[in-house]
């Protein structure tokens, strides 16, 4: 393989910058040419792909979002989008890509497995609802950026004495409230992966206020639905006084954590060894520290697991 391509598609992350400057910086110590493909499927159906250089990717690591921008392509879902896609990178002469998305773009990746062309799909999400790593790119920032959200929605929770209702991204997974809950000290975790209780909910919430605990944190992952909704339930249910908080694309900005940029350039690197190798269709990960391999087709079969045992200490620790 002498020259690939690498994308970002979807939701943007941050670290996607530090894995783009992997993907480029090892293809290039291995002397191998690399193309960036701008603006996700959608620049790669319409050809906007250019050479990058060592310089292209200098003093990006640090920084959130993409170089290479995003977006969603209903049209690379299509037969016709796809084949265009793969022939944009003949054109170009690129022989394998990475392409560093959730699961969105590696559906397009699996999609284009399935049509011969080698790509390697590297977790980038805030959801970290990929399945094959325990890790996704930027999981770590957006975590930190809603605890330090709930920090400072706290001191105002003790202040006015209030319950706060935090809405947090994730789709369908509840990984960011679970971690930014049990990291900041929540009160109530509501996920969609496991069931809950208005009534539970609601008698803890008066069992802490009889004890003289007057304010209280419930982290509501988006997946489950909305935390307005919640919050008037919970006023109905108990006449407490609520505010709502939806932190939205907030969570998906900012500079980039060590943890992410550290992961991100493993992540990248390996992406380009595999290529290298000439092994196409693999989604890699991190898996107790080690860099692993799986067939993308069979990973995205797998069901994302949460991690149960963390959802039980966090109702153990919040009792
Ligand atoms: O997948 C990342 C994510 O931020 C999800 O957490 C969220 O549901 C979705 O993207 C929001 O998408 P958009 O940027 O299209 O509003």
């Amino acid at each position: 393989m002498k020259r690939i391509g690498v994308l970002t598609s979807g939701g943007d992350s941050p670290g996607m910058n530090a894995a783009v400057r992997a993907v480029v910086r090892k293809a290039i110590y291995h002397n191998i040419e690399v193309y960036g493909i701008y603006h996700g499927y959608q620049g790669l159906i319409e050809g906007e792909i250019k050479k990058l250089e060592l310089g292209s990717v200098g003093d990006i690591i640090h920084r959130g979002g993409t170089m290479l921008y995003s977006a969603r392509c209903l049209e690379f879902k299509t037969e016709e989008g796809q084949l265009k896609g793969i022939e944009q990178m003949k054109k170009f002469g690129i022989e394998g890509l990475v392409v560093i998305g959730g699961d969105g773009s590696y559906r397009g990746a699996e999609a284009l497995t399935k049509r011969g062309f080698p790509c390697v799909g590297v977790p980038g999400t805030i959801d970290n609802d990929i399945p094959g790593t325990d890790f996704t790119i930027g999981f770590d920032t957006a975590l930190n950026t809603v605890i330090d959200a709930i920090d400072k929605i706290r001191d105002t929770a003790t202040s006015h004495e209030r319950t706060y209702l935090i809405e947090v991204m994730g789709r369908n997974a509840g990984d960011i409230a679970l971690w930014a809950g049990l990291a900041g000290g929540a009160e109530t975790i509501v996920v969609p992966e496991y069931d809950y209780n208005m009534e539970d909910i609601t008698s803890k919430l008066k069992r802490g206020h009889e004890r003289g605990k007057k304010h209280s944190i419930i982290i509501v992952a988006e997946g489950v639905g909305s935390a307005v909704d919640f919050s008037r339930k919970i006023e109905e249910m108990t006449g407490f006084e609520t505010r709502v908080t939806v932190l939205g694309h907030v969570q998906r900005g900012g500079s980039p954590t060590a943890a992410d940029r550290v992961l991100a350039s493993r992540l990248g690197a390996y992406a380009v060894e595999l290529l290298l190798k000439g092994k196409g269709g693999r989604a890699v990960g991190i898996e107790q520290n080690q860099l692993v391999d799986y067939d993308i087709i069979e990973a995205l079969a797998k069901p994302h697991n949460i991690d149960k045992k963390m959802y039980t200490l966090s109702s153990e620790l919040s009792i």
